[in-house]
């Protein structure tokens, strides 16, 4: 039977390109907002014993947007849905995955059990911040990757003909470039696709009080290109940090690459007044007018989700 695609009001373009490329039309939703601030959804269409699929980035505001998400996947199930799969291209909250210091919560713990309890059958997510966050749900979770097309990316920049050194690919005078220790596997994997493109890796240190961010050091070798590979950006700290380093080391073009582009406030400005030359980033989080900035490129996950959604 076919789905119905419905969509959360955070990441409405994604949620249309998604539904586009299923050849379907978004099934309406109508969500309103109390004077209050308070939301109300209702579901319109008939779901009864209908595949239903959920759409709702949880950026920023994070905590209204998994209420609507939580909301929307209720009123499906009173509905009479047959099945609600829920995709978050970005999960909110993925970063307090554990307890960092005693007395926190962990909020995604949270997040997952509401999530699980309100009835949703599966999860379809992106580039989560570590890979074993798949196992604090007991639903299914698909978790996918925009390195592929990052991988496409770097091919197409070195004009579709990197050279080919002793069987293996490689772009020249170019490195990958992990921006800290928790990016280590990151980076292997995108390495691989790219025929084992050599790669670093930056120590990096932030102060969990203060947020101050310090490239450390590196290790691995650096070449006169340098493409950064992260999940998020989120304050641009962490990019122009490692770019710093980068440029001190000898790179001369840095371009950064991350999935999620949570651009904090103030991060497009630091960001385009970097040496960075260009950051790409995709469209888990959809980027208002006003962050978006002439240095940035977002590539779309929807063809990514379509397919897994037609599996
Ligand atoms: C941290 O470990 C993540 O992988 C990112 O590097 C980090 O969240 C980016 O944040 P920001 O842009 O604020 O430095």
């Amino acid at each position: 039977m076919v789905p119905k695609v419905f969509s959360g009001s955070s990441n409405l373009p994604l949620a249309q390109k998604v539904s586009k490329n299923l050849g379907l039309k978004l099934s309406p939703l109508e969500i309103t907002v109390f004077a209050d601030g308070e939301k109300r959804v209702r579901v319109v269409d008939n779901v009864v014993d209908i595949e239903t699929v959920v759409v709702q980035s949880t950026a920023a505001p994070a905590d209204a947007n998994y209420m609507e998400l939580f909301f929307i996947i209720d009123a499906l199930k009173r509905s009479g849905a047959k099945s609600v799969t829920v995709v978050i291209p970005y999960l909110g909250y993925q970063r307090q995955d554990h307890v960092f210091r005693d007395g926190e919560a962990v909020s995604l713990g949270v997040v997952i059990k509401a999530i699980e309890s309100l009835g949703a059958s599966k999860v379809i997510t992106f580039d989560l911040h570590t890979v074993k966050i798949p196992e604090l749900f007991r639903i299914p979770v698909s978790h996918l990757s925009a390195l592929p097309l990052f991988a496409e990316k770097i091919k197409k920049m070195a004009n579709g003909s990197p050279r080919v050194e002793a069987g293996q690919l490689s772009i020249v005078n170019c490195s990958l470039v992990s921006p800290d220790l928790g990016g280590v596997r990151r980076i292997k994997l995108i390495s691989e696709m790219l025929g084992n493109m050599p790669y670093a890796i930056i120590v990096k240190n932030r102060n969990l009080d203060s947020g101050e961010i310090t490239a450390e050091k590196i290790e691995g070798k650096v070449f006169s290109k340098a493409v950064i590979v992260d999940d998020m950006i989120s304050s641009g700290k962490t990019m122009v940090a490692a770019a710093k380093l980068l440029k001190e080391s000898g790179a001369q073009e840095i371009i950064a690459m991350a999935t999620h582009a949570v651009l904090s406030s103030g991060s497009p400005e630091v960001l385009q007044n970097s040496i960075i030359s260009k950051v790409f980033v995709t469209d888990t989080i959809a980027i208002p007018e006003q962050k978006k900035f002439p240095k940035l490129e977002v590539i779309s996950m929807a063809d990514i989700i379509a397919k897994e959604l037609f599996l």
